[in-house]
């Protein structure tokens, strides 16, 4: 399966970086983008840098629009952007195509290919609110980095596996990273 999986600059970079673990052991052929804000949260919360994913998939600059994966000939299945900052799901609710990552989305989007964002704020404005129903309707999956606790977690880590295997469970990868309900 080939995804292309971006990190922008909301927090929780860390859920960018385990979904990376994840596709790698699950076999992907993996795509990286970083914004430039993705790239400073990523060394302030996970101390880890561009070199520490390059085993983890191929990277490509958030400045390169004539990259292969910024065609809709290149046949990616999936583009996943874990954290999704508000100005990224702006971006990419209004069609707003200035890098990469919200390129990527776009085609993502109008392939019908899936497009899942990760989007981390808290309090939501309506404008956040808005963006999220445009791109929900516009064929996204919106999938807030809100981890649930009826998995019994014991760890950080628990809570941000929730959420990863949640989305690796969006993708179709079968994965055990969370106990689910009734088992
Ligand atoms: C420590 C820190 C935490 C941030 N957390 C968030 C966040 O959770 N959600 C968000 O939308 N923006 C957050 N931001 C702001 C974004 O980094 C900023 O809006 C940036 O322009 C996003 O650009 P990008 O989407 O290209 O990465 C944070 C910024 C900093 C410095």
């Amino acid at each position: 399966m080939k995804v292309v999986v971006g990190i922008t600059g909301a927090s929780g970079a860390i859920y960018g970086y385990r979904l990376l673990e994840e596709l790698s052991k699950a076999g992907c052929e993996v795509s990286i983008i970083l914004s430039d804000m993705g790239k400073q949260i990523l060394r302030t919360e996970c101390r880890k840098n561009e070199g520490d994913l390059q085993a983890l998939g191929t990277l490509f600059s958030n400045d390169d629009l004539t990259a292969p994966i910024a065609s809709g000939s290149q046949l990616f299945d999936a583009a996943v952007i874990s954290p999704c900052s508000m100005k990224t799901l702006a971006s990419i609710a209004n069609g707003i195509t200035s890098n990469l990552l919200t390129r990527v989305a776009d085609v993502a989007l109008k392939e019908r290919r899936k497009l899942i964002l990760v989007t981390r704020e808290t309090p939501l404005s309506l404008i956040h609110i808005r963006n999220m129903l445009r791109v929900t309707r516009a064929g996204a999956v919106v999938m807030p980095a809100s981890p649930g606790f009826y998995h019994d977690p014991k760890s950080l880590g628990d809570l941000v596996d929730h959420i990863v295997g949640k989305v690796l469970d969006q993708l179709g990868i079968k994965n055990e990273l969370y106990r689910r309900w009734g088992s």
